[in-house]
């Protein structure tokens, strides 16, 4: 059984407030999106509003981008725990493919109303079934 692919959903346009002092895009702005890009999808694949993001792993700034750049975040679904999910990301310049970053695993964990960790019920075949 198979994963659904990596997702290419959301698209960012670089502007002039995204960058660091060098002129190139901050990693901080990069960081910030692909964790609402990551819980956004999260939230919709296990159809529950309460999500953590529990871990990044390594985050590898392959190459840099620019003002003017258009992005797109790209998302898969690489493991199913109990009550975790794990993604895996990768965003690239929409023109050129080149990869700007890219991040093995983000952990998420599903909460109940007090906080703690609960199961999210999702399998596999769940997944199969929505793609
Ligand atoms: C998320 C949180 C409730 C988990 O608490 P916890 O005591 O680690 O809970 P558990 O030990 O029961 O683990 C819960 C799940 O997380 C996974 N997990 C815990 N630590 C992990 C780690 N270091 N790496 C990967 N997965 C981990 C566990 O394997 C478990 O997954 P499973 O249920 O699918 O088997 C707690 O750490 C927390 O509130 N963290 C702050 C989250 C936060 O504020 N994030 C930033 C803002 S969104």
């Amino acid at each position: 059984m198979l994963f659904p692919t990596m997702k290419y959903l959301t698209r960012k346009w670089i502007k002039p407030e995204d960058l660091n002092p060098n002129g190139s895009l901050f990693g901080g702005s990069l960081l910030k999106w692909i964790d609402e890009e990551a819980a956004i999808y999260t939230i919709t694949m296990l159809q529950s509003p309460y999500v953590v993001t529990k871990l990044m792993s390594e985050i590898n700034f392959v190459s840099s981008a620019r003002a003017g750049d258009v992005l797109e975040m790209g998302m898969k679904v690489v493991k199913l725990g109990r009550s975790s999910i794990t993604l895996k990301c990768e965003v690239r310049n929409i023109m050129t493919h080149h990869t700007i970053i890219k991040i093995d695993q983000i952990v998420f964990v599903n909460l109940d109303s007090s906080g703690l960790p609960t199961p999210h019920g999702k399998t596999m075949a769940n997944f199969e079934e929505d793609e």
